[in-house]
């Protein structure tokens, strides 16, 4: 089956978009929003459901699921409109929804104890807020993330550009990593201490859209925009196209300039997005391969593209590909203040006897307990800051800021190509990353590795943004 959630039957209960003036806005408006900003509606529901990740002999699985489907339903808005959605929790312990990427109002975050009261069973919250960034976002729990999120708690969230780039097709793969048992149940042991301090659960088998994709139908000329979001616990992917060139367009919802990727692979650490524009460059009944490189020695085939036998155009189109931008503010690096962060722990590290209590990892020296702590760093609003952020520890770690973009100004110490606008950047083992940004949302924010065991297991933190000054 290779229809995307979004023309999923069991959709159909999903609420679709409403318009409405914003009367009863719970939230001061943006200044550069007009009062009659239209907003859509809508509801979700987590609560346990079955779904069919792979397919017969084996069994349904039982999963934790957003409307009863995997991923949930997707949130789909156009730049500039307010989002207000109703979320049910009709699981058997708290949650909260986080809308990962999305510049929101802080006690819109969704982190429990530190924004908002946790969602307890039974419960409901609404969440609205305006999205001010068009680009490719999702949304996932912040309670209990590396079980909840594990049991296929996830949906995607795109806002549409005002005027969007041309293209034929239009494709969001949500791609996930679960580990199940032989008779394709989920393996229950979350959060145990090898996959805390090693690189975390990554699973035995991998789904786009909730399920096992063998095939994609293409045409030969046909321009695809492919919207691929990583909501694997702790899975990094490396995909590599076959002879097709893949350009990216976008990198965690925010435009970059159109480029070729490092060795043809698109690497995509946990919680990050990639944009890509592909064009279907092969003859008719064509037939090749997308797989994942990232682990050495474990490479494995994701899904076969197929052409089908008519094609749809003789030669690729010339259509624009560059996104136009959103509005962020350029850190300005000649006043900025600067920050050093360091991370370490896990196996191999330096911090190895610290790891009784079940905490493993540490940020400038803290292992997280929870979400609520003092901050990290205090940042001043609209000011601009760099941060020199080292990765002591023998893995990889995708580390996430929440409220905020970032630029990535350097990669042991060479300046990045595309100086590129991240919410989660990858960094390999031993690495030294240098990410800029102007503190323009205030509130208290986590900053916190996307491994979610690695996050359960102390490497969070919390930066505040002081709101004197912000959205001057
Ligand atoms: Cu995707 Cu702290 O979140
Ligand atoms: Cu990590």
């Amino acid at each position: 089956m290779d229809c995307p959630p979004s023309q999923a039957p069991s959709r159909r209960s999903f609420i679709a978009s409403v318009s409405a003036t914003a009367a009863a806005a719970l939230l001061p408006m943006p200044r550069d929003t007009a009062a009659q900003a239209r907003i859509s509606e809508f509801t979700i529901r987590a609560a346990p459901a079955r779904a069919r990740l792979v397919p017969k002999p084996h069994g349904l699985t039982d999963v934790w699921a957003y409307n009863g489907t995997i991923p949930g339903p997707e949130i789909r808005v156009k730049q500039g409109h307010r989002i207000r959605v109703n979320v049910h929790n009709d699981l058997n312990e708290a949650s909260t929804v986080h809308w990962h990427g999305m510049r929101v109002p802080n006690a819109m975050d969704g982190v429990p104890h530190l924004t908002q009261l946790p969602i307890e069973g039974g419960g409901q919250f609404i969440y609205e807020f305006d999205a001010i960034d068009a680009g490719t976002f999702w949304y996932h729990p912040h309670q209990r993330s590396y079980e909840q999120v594990g049991r296929g708690l996830y949906g995607p969230l795109i806002v549409e550009e005002a005027e969007p780039i041309r293209v034929d097709r239009e494709l969001t793969w949500v791609l996930d990593d679960w580990r199940l048992t032989e008779s394709g149940a989920i393996d229950e042991s979350f959060g145990n201490l090898h996959d805390m301090s090693h690189n975390g659960r990554v699973g035995n088998t991998v789904t786009i859209n909730g399920q096992i994709l063998e095939t994609v139908t293409v045409r030969s000329g046909e321009r695809i925009r492919l919207r691929l979001i990583n909501a694997a616990n702790a899975r990094i992917f490396g995909l590599h196209f076959s002879q097709l060139e893949p350009i990216v367009i976008a990198l965690d919802g925010q435009p970059v300039s159109p480029h070729v990727p490092t060795d043809s692979i698109v690497v995509i650490g946990p919680a990050m997005r990639v944009d890509l524009i592909l064009d279907m460059s092969h003859r008719p009944e064509a037939r090749l391969s997308i797989s994942d490189k990232f682990y050495q020695g474990l490479e494995y085939r994701l899904v076969d593209l197929i052409y089908a036998d008519t094609p749809l155009r003789n030669r690729a189109p010339q259509w624009p590909m560059a996104l136009p931008p959103n509005p962020l503010a350029e850190p300005d690096l000649g006043a900025a203040e600067h920050h050093r962060i360091e991370f370490e722990g896990g196996m191999m590290g330096t911090k190895m006897g610290m790891m009784h209590s079940g905490k493993v990892w540490f940020i400038n020296g803290v292992a997280a307990q929870g979400h609520v702590m003092e901050p990290m760093l205090t940042l001043r609003g609209s000011r601009t800051y760099v941060i020199a952020m080292t990765n002591s520890t023998a893995w990889h770690h995708p580390i996430h800021l929440h409220g905020h973009s970032f630029r990535v100004l350097s990669r042991n110490n060479r300046p990045t190509k595309h100086r590129e606008w991240q919410d989660t950047v990858l960094m390999a083992p031993r690495e030294h990353v240098e990410i800029a940004l102007v503190a323009d949302n205030p509130g208290d924010w986590m900053f916190h590795c996307h491994i979610l065991e690695h996050q359960a297991s102390g490497m969070m933190g919390v930066i505040r943004v002081d709101g004197d000054g912000a959205q001057a």
